[in-house]
């Protein structure tokens, strides 16, 4: 059978895939432009995807002999999946593997905004960094600020076992409350939607993106925030309107943000890198090797299995079997 890996997988990773199909690795480090991915799932069974292709009805129908889509990453709304279902096509993703990653970046851009870890840094960088004053560089302590979570999954849930570690309340949001246990053993309380916006420090999001989050926050969210408050996503640009986001902040409405995703990734809303009150990072929640790396090689598993005719492991679609 014929593979494509629109992604540069380590050769080791790759290779139960080398051993047992005819594989075409996309050994750049840019993701496939839109018409070489078209043209290249041609004929392919397999597909082993970034999230930044888009695996749509238009790519299915260029690929009638596709047997398998492996994304590599949890999030998945860059596939189609009713489409693939309704081919028959099982399509897994890579959960667990990265919540530990996810989380850690999660508490790192909270330090860094509370803190202006990134504006001290540059500002140290420039040679302005002439004298100690006791009113420099004046932040928000982290240690028991209030922090609301949106969205209780897996990240969100690590998310608030680290912010034990600073004292911090934790509320949450989510669409199914969790169990009074496992709420108690988070020290998490939940709270509806209005309540979390009104009453946190740091509001960090970690829901997936389908039509129901798009745009969780918008201007009307950001304004029952604090003044004080800093909104942080490390889920998916769209659950937030950036430009909405970028107006907030501007007017000083909300204290600052700290961003991994973007609502039109990896384009910026005009406006935000002006901001001195934002942290910007270049999607790289799950980016550490040891990661990534379990991410490639849970996805060549469900792969494989997928291919050989066995249900993968972490398959989103089990209906069709
Ligand atoms: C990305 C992610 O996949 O898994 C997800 O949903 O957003 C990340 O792990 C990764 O950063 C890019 O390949």
């Amino acid at each position: 059978m014929d593979v494509l890996v629109t992604g540069n997988l380590p050769e080791d990773i790759a290779s139960p895939l080398t051993d047992r199909f005819n594989v075409t690795v996309h050994q750049q480090d840019r993701p496939m432009d839109r018409k070489a991915l078209l043209s290249a799932v041609r004929g392919q069974h397999g597909l082993l995807c970034m999230i930044t292709d888009q695996v749509d009805a238009e790519l299915l129908e260029q690929a009638p002999d596709l047997k398998m889509v492996a994304n590599y990453g949890v999030g998945f709304n860059n596939i189609d999946v009713a489409a693939a279902t309704a081919r028959g096509i099982p399509v897994s993703n890579t959960p667990g593997v990265l919540t530990d990653a996810t989380a850690d970046l999660t508490l790192a851009l909270i330090l860094a905004v509370g803190r202006r870890v990134v504006e001290g840094d540059l500002f140290t960088r420039q040679g302005r960094f002439q004298f100690w004053a006791p009113f420099h560089f004046l932040g928000q302590e982290i240690t028991g600020k209030t922090l609301g979570l949106i969205g209780m999954g897996r990240i969100g849930s690590a998310v608030a076992r680290r912010a034990a570690g600073f004292d911090m309340p934790v509320l949450y949001h989510n669409r199914n409350r969790l169990p009074k246990q496992e709420e108690d053993a988070l020290g998490a309380r939940y709270v509806d939607f209005g309540t979390l916006l009104q009453q946190s420090d740091f509001v960090s999001m970690h829901v997936p993106l389908t039509p129901e989050t798009r745009h969780l926050i918008g201007a009307a969210e950001l304004k029952q925030m604090k003044r004080g408050a800093y909104l942080i996503n490390t889920a998916r640009g769209p659950v937030v309107d950036e430009s909405a986001l970028v107006e907030a902040l501007k007017r000083k409405q909300i204290a600052g943000a700290g961003l991994d995703v973007y609502e039109h990734e990896p384009e910026l809303t005009p406006g935000l890198v002006q901001l001195t009150n934002v942290t910007l990072l270049p999607h790289m929640g799950s980016a550490t090797k040891n990661t990534r790396r379990r991410m490639g090689a849970m996805a060549v598993e469900n792969l494989i299995e997928g291919l050989e005719g066995r249900k993968p492991p972490n398959c989103i679609n089990p209906e069709i079997y």
